[in-house]
């Protein structure tokens, strides 16, 4: 093995994932996932199972004549001489192939499944080696799997003296396959570096882990802990059953754990999309990494310390910055009775809406009354609420007109409640002149700040030219945020300032 401390990633998508699927992939299926594998940069692939079909025989040496010279080939094979001599012949063609055979010695499955004596048993794999690896000759190599190492904690003697005849007979890697996930990760882990401590050290220990208990990442990660470099990992977690260990948990489980992984990890949420779409297996919403919810954020804490940490190397509730696996879509915040005011301050910027903090808080509360009567609410709606709670504050100020009289006059008519004002004054410009009327209505307002925002880029969709920002001093000295847009400049000024004296009016009612 090349770098004997980096993991060595043996792909078995196309053989372990494909015999469960409910349509194997035929060859030109294959060599699309197979390309896929190659961009990601895996050091082996299991091509397939030459030996259990022709069309998985014809795939096999389709692939092994286009795998770079590099990566090795290899090829399932049962210890019987047939399917050996099939899998040879399929992947002859590799500039590294492999022969990967296999036999189950723990002593459930010898007693009932294969029937036979132990030593038989020992016997058809060191023989089995023995012929594949007079088949590979200096050019390729072998690989022997205990199926079923998972279950062999009672004969664990047995099985490493088994094991060091088949490393004699010419293994050079010997995979310990967890079968069916039933075994803690810690007791097979245990098992697995006492293999590795027993056979010589020019020999490649493998894990190959199912997935029965969800614990196969869990299990592969600490194996590689205690010695086994080869890490058997399928591309979206495909494989018999439950499935195997998940090749992007795995290497992003290192790599976060500072493993050097010899990996493409920025090909990951690609691959994964293609995997689904050719598998027919859809992502589960929230499956790891890869899943349309995995960076998503619901709860109002959440999204605040997501909102903080955003854009850092570590996130305060992510397990990766999105662009390490290629994924181009951020941290997602969608919005639940359970979300907060960072929510739809993010939520509002991201669509491309101006709003400040003060009037995200100010309109949380609404939008959250709306989501907990329907659930998690599309950016839509919550942009349809931000107009009307932002451009069309309600209360008891009610805008009916504001004109130009004629040269430096104006005329604004409101109303308060139902009693119904019309004021002209005389003034520089409409601003001034609203302020004003106000006064002379007995509505003072104090003015802090004012600003005139260009529209078309800062509000989508919206058929206006102007946009007012205002900030208006409430009487409990509170510096209060409206905006008004409209056709015109002097609209949009009056607009806001009623806004303004709706929110002000608010605040006093809730005694603030
Ligand atoms: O799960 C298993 O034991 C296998 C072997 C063939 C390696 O897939
Ligand atoms: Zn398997």
């Amino acid at each position: 093995m090349e770098n004997e401390k980096q993991p060595f990633f043996y792909d078995i998508t196309l053989r372990d994932g494909n015999q469960a699927l409910t349509k194997p992939w035929n060859t030109q299926e294959k060599a699309v996932i197979f390309k896929y594998l190659l961009k990601l940069g895996v050091q082996a692939i299991e091509i397939g199972f030459p030996g259990s079909s022709e069309m998985d025989f014809e795939a096999c040496q389709y692939l092994a004549s286009i795998t770079p010279e590099n990566v090795v080939a290899a090829g399932l094979a049962r210890t019987v001489q047939k399917d050996i001599d099939k899998a040879a012949e399929a992947i002859k063609t590799a500039a590294k192939p492999r022969i990967h055979t296999f036999l189950a010695l723990s002593d459930f499955h010898m007693k009932y499944v294969l029937q036979k004596d132990p030593q038989d048993l020992r016997k058809m794999a060191i023989d089995a080696v023995k012929h594949a690896k007079s088949l590979m000759n200096d050019k390729g190599d072998v690989q022997f799997s205990v199926e079923h190492f998972g279950d062999c904690k009672d004969n664990i003697g047995f099985v490493i003296d088994t094991l060091q005849e088949i490393v004699e007979a010419g293994a050079t890697t010997i995979n310990l396959p967890n079968t069916v996930e039933r075994t803690r990760p810690f007791e097979f882990t245990s098992l697995v570096r006492q293999v590795y401590e027993a056979l010589p050290k020019h020999v490649t220990i493998a894990v190959h882990c199912h997935d029965d208990l969800g614990m196969a990442t869990a299990t592969t990660v600490e194996s590689y802990f205690a010695g086994a470099r080869q890490l058997e990992c399928s591309l979206n977690g495909l494989g018999e059953r439950a499935g195997n260990t998940n090749l992007y948990e795995a290497a992003v489980a290192l790599y976060n754990n500072g493993v050097n992984v010899p990996l493409n990890l920025h090909k990951i949420y690609e691959t994964a999309m293609i995997v689904s779409e050719m598998s027919h297996i859809p992502i589960p919403i929230q499956a790891p990494l890869i899943g349309p919810d995995a960076l998503a954020h619901r709860s109002g804490i959440h999204q605040d310390g997501a909102a903080k940490t955003k854009g850092m190397k570590k996130g305060a509730y992510r397990p990766i910055q999105p662009s390490l696996i290629g994924r181009d879509d951020d941290e997602k915040l969608a919005f639940t009775s359970q979300s907060g005011k960072t929510a739809v301050y993010e939520i509002i910027s991201k669509a491309g809406y101006p709003i400040s903090m003060q009037e995200a808080i100010r309109i949380t509360p609404k939008i959250k009354e709306i989501a907990e009567q329907v659930g998690e609410l599309p950016t839509r709606n919550i942009i349809d609420i931000y107009f009307k709670e932002i451009f069309k504050v309600k209360g008891a100020f009610n805008l009916i007109e504001f004109v130009k009289v004629r040269d430096s006059r104006y005329r604004l008519k409101f109303s308060y409640h139902s009693k119904e004002y019309n004021i002209e004054v005389a003034a520089d410009g409409p601003l001034e002149a609203c302020l004003s009327a106000l006064k002379k209505a007995g509505f003072e307002q104090k003015l802090l700040h004012y600003e005139q925002k260009a529209i078309d880029e800062q509000i989508k969709g919206v058929s206006a030219d102007a946009m007012t920002v205002i900030h208006l001093m409430a009487p409990n000295g509170e510096n209060i945020i409206c905006r008004g847009i409209d056709q015109s400049t002097a609209k949009a000024n009056v607009k806001a300032i009623f806004n303004g004296l709706n929110l002000i009016e608010e605040l006093k009612n809730k005694g603030k």
